[in-house]
Formats: structure tokens, C-alpha cells, sequence
């Protein structure tokens, strides 16, 4: 369990990048989903310890996250949202190393590399260089070294940014292989992927937690509110247009409203990119 009291981040610039943030996670697949600026790298990165908060605590089961960061890191494993890596070194020379950096005992590092790169589907290319690698495989290879050492707690700063779909599947297979037993949270703004692999969310805008939740009670409060409508409706001010979605070319109008908001509307299930979208309109309201 992981548990965040009113955290607060501002940078030297004035920037106010987390606000009085309240978390309570559960272990599994943990989704914080929120637009770009929102404070997703700002949160993780804190919670890493690679950056000091203003004020707050955090707790990681019995660990003092915020006073004992070592204690946290022989327990953590992290993706940054951009990953460096050294040019000239080859996908097993480079996990070596950085599970050298870790502190594993030599005859860990031979077993988990080997564990690491049969699991994130890496075995066939051990000996390319990294920085030759595709995206998709360059993540891979950043999951495996952030797996290094079995941590606890995982914290993956959008991992699946940039792939192409089939990049993507391959990812969510081993992200959701890895999660037994874990406390795995992903940031993103791809509601899809959370909706794929997440069983609870937390929904960050402007530096604030808005929600956290499983994602069937983040979904609930739409339900038999969700339309779509033609473009031109003419719509009552209840009525929020979450998007304008197209299919094969023709818009149609995606609108939360309790009833039925026009004659021509059609009921459709609501889905987690409603509920982001509608926390979007509110916060813009
Ligand atoms: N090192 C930094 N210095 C100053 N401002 C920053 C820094 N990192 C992020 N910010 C600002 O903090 C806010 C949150 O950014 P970030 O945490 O990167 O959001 P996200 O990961 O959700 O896109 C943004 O306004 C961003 O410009
Ligand atoms: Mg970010």
C-alpha cells in the first residue's frame, strides 16, 4: 500500500506542480492518468526520491519514503519518461551494469539478466546496442533494468509513449506479467492503456488528485448518461459535450447529460475516456 498526505512540489521557478496531493493505493496495476502539465512525471519523480517535496509524507508499507529514501530504493524500480542510455553498449552489457549500479551479487546479475531478458522478449537481440533498438524494444529494455533486483514497487513514467500498436500488445504483456505481487503504477495519458491493464486509477489535473478509484466506480457515475449525437444538435444546458469523435470520416458529438439530450441521440456505454474527458470540461469550467 502505498499512501501520499498532502505533498507539495514547487520548482525554483515558482511552478506549483503538486498541490496538497492525497493518495491511497492498493498493490496491482495502478493507472494515473492525466493531460501533459498535469504533474504525473512531477509526482513520480518524487516519489522515487529523485527530487525533494516541499512538505507531506509518503509511506510504501512501513517505509518512510520521505526519510529514509535508501531504504526505498533497494525496494524500487523506476522507467523515467526518458531514458537515457549509453550508445556503444549492448542490451546485456548494459543491464549488467546498471545491476551492478544496483548492488546485485554477481551471481544475482547472472540469473536475473537472464531472467529479464526471457521476460521482456529481449534474449534474440543481447548483444545489439540499445541505442539501435526500435522504441518499443527500448522500453522493453527499460522495464527489464527498472526489474532489476525484484522490486516492490514499480513506477513507470509512460511507458507506452511513442509505440506503434503491435509494440504496444507486446508491452502490456509483460507489464501485466510483472504485476503479481507488485505495486505497479503507470502514468499516461493514453486512456486506453489504463482502461487495458489498470484495475484503479487516480486522475491528476493541474497538480491534484481529482479521483481515485477503481475504474468500474470511476465509471459508474456515466452510466446510462453517455450519447452520441449528430454534430448540429441543438443540445439543453445540462448537457456536457465530452468530444467530437469521428468514424470514417463523419463527426458526431460524444455528450454526458442524465437524459436523453435530443430525439436523434443514442445511448452508448460510458467508458474511462469520459470520465477523463469530463473531468477536463469541469476543470476548464
Ligand atoms: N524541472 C522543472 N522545473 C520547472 N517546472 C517544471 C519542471 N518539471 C516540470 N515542470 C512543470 O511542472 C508542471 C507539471 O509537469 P510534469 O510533472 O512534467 O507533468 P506531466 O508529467 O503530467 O506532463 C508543468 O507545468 C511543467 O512545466
Ligand atoms: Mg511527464
Amino acid at each position: 500500500m502505498l499512501t501520499v498526505k498532502n505533498l507539495n512540489k514547487t520548482y525554483s521557478d515558482g511552478t506549483q506542480a503538486l498541490k496538497e496531493v492525497n493518495l491511497e493505493l492498493p498493490s496491482g496495476m495502478i493507472g494515473l492518468l492525466g493531460p501533459n502539465g498535469a504533474g504525473k512525471s512531477s509526482l513520480m519523480r518524487t516519489l522515487a526520491c529523485l527530487q525533494h517535496a516541499d512538505s507531506g509524507s509518503i509511506t510504501f508499507n512501513d517505509i518512510d519514503v520521505l526519510n529514509s529514501p535508501n531504504t526505498l530504493r533497494s525496494v524500487l524500480g523506476y522507467l523515467p519518461q526518458y531514458f537515457g542510455v549509453y550508445p556503444h553498449m549492448s542490451c546485456q552489457a548494459l543491464l549488467e551494469h546498471i545491476a551492478v549500479l544496483k548492488g546485485l551479487s554477481h551471481a544475482e546479475i547472472k540469473q536475473q539478466t537472464s531472467e529479464l531478458l526471457d521476460i521482456t522478449n529481449l534474449t534474440q537481440a543481447a548483444n545489439k546496442k540499445v541505442s539501435r533498438f526500435s522504441g518499443g524494444m527500448r522500453q522493453r529494455f527499460g522495464i527489464a533494468q527498472a526489474l532489476l533486483g525484484k522490486p516492490q514497487l514499480l513506477i513507470m513514467d509512460e511507458p507506452t509513449a511513442g509505440l506503434d500498436p503491435l509494440e504496444r500488445e507486446r508491452l502490456h504483456d509483460v507489464l501485466v506479467n510483472v504485476s503479481e505481487q507488485k505495486l505497479v503504477l503507470l502514468s499516461t495519458h493514453i486512456v486506453e492503456d489504463i482502461e487495458n491493464l489498470c484495475h484503479h486509477a487516480a486522475l491528476i489535473n493541474k497538480g491534484t488528485i481529482t479521483d481515485s478509484h477503481s475504474i468500474s466506480q470511476l465509471i459508474n457515475p456515466l452510466n446510462d448518461s453517455v450519447w452520441t449525437v449528430p454534430i448540429d444538435s441543438v443540445l439543453p444546458d445540462t448537457s456536457v459535450v465530452l468530444n467530437k469523435q469521428y468514424h470514417f470520416g463523419q463527426p458526431s458529438l460524444r455528450v454526458f447529460n442524465k437524459t436523453s439530450p435530443c430525439v436523434d441521440a443514442i445511448p452508448v456505454s460510458a467508458c474511462l475516456q469520459d470520465r477523463y474527458f469530463l473531468e477536463q470540461s469541469e476543470a476548464m469550467a
